[in-house]
């Protein structure tokens, strides 16, 4: 089970000392938004540059951008771990993939709410992780969307089946209200942006997410 904390709820004016602050994390997920993929502007590849030289973490990039096949190449080049393009922003999926692995990152797919998770489920084998969005993808502290659990389910279970290694990660709307449930369906990555930095404590708050989804209970 990894917490990865979204750094789009840390204080944007000290992005290096709230990184620190959830050096507990397993990667610290950054959102580079482009205002046309989403409504939303974030940052982009000279910030992600300088983040990966200070971050104590790895860094899991979650690309919310037009154009994926161009951009996120780069963003393996800019020193990420993990590069995550949106299904719906790219024209060639597996050659993106193939691409980003072969420059030495993770690659991973992310869908949106209302994407279906079928037509990469023969294809599991070309990608390191499927990002279930569990919110419409543009901003923090939306609610989750119940009616995306049934597609981690059915994710994990072809994982399950296939025998492979893929990571299901889950964005938006994580909390310790909703991270029980859905561990149960099946995540193993859980992204938490708003319920770790609008917590008083981000360590304490990553501890708290982590046992409850390592030790989820039939309840809630
Ligand atoms: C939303 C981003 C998320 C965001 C999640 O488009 O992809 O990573 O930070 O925020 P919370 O955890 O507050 O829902
Ligand atoms: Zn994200």
């Amino acid at each position: 089970m990894l917490i990865n904390p979204s750094i789009l709820s840390a204080d944007f004016a000290n992005l290096e000392r709230d990184l620190q602050a959830i050096a507990s994390a397993d990667h610290a997920h950054v959102d580079v938004m482009d205002q046309h993929f989403v409504p939303n502007l974030t940052i982009g590849l000279p910030v992600v540059r300088r983040l990966a030289q200070v971050s104590p973490l790895p860094l899991d990039v979650h690309l919310m951008v037009e154009d994926a096949d161009r951009w996120a190449p780069q963003y393996a080049e800019a020193g990420a771990a993990s590069v995550t393009f949106h299904a719906e922003a790219t024209q060639a999926p597996v050659r993106l993939a193939r691409e980003l692995r072969a420059g030495g990152v993770r690659a991973a797919v992310a869908l949106r709410p209302a994407t279906p998770v079928e037509p990469f489920l023969d294809l599991l084998a070309e990608v390191d992780m499927i990002l279930v969005m569990t919110v419409e993808p543009g901003f923090g502290g939306q609610a989750f969307i119940e009616g995306t659990l049934a597609k981690v389910r059915r994710a994990r279970a072809a994982v399950d089946a296939a025998g492979a290694a893929t990571w299901i990660q889950v964005d938006g709307g994580v909390s310790r209200d909703t991270i029980g449930r859905i561990a149960r369906a099946g995540a193993n990555v859980f992204v938490a942006g708003s319920a770790v930095y609008g917590a008083a404590d981000p360590a304490q708050e990553i501890a708290a997410l982590r046992a409850l989804a390592e030790r989820p209970t039939t309840q809630a």
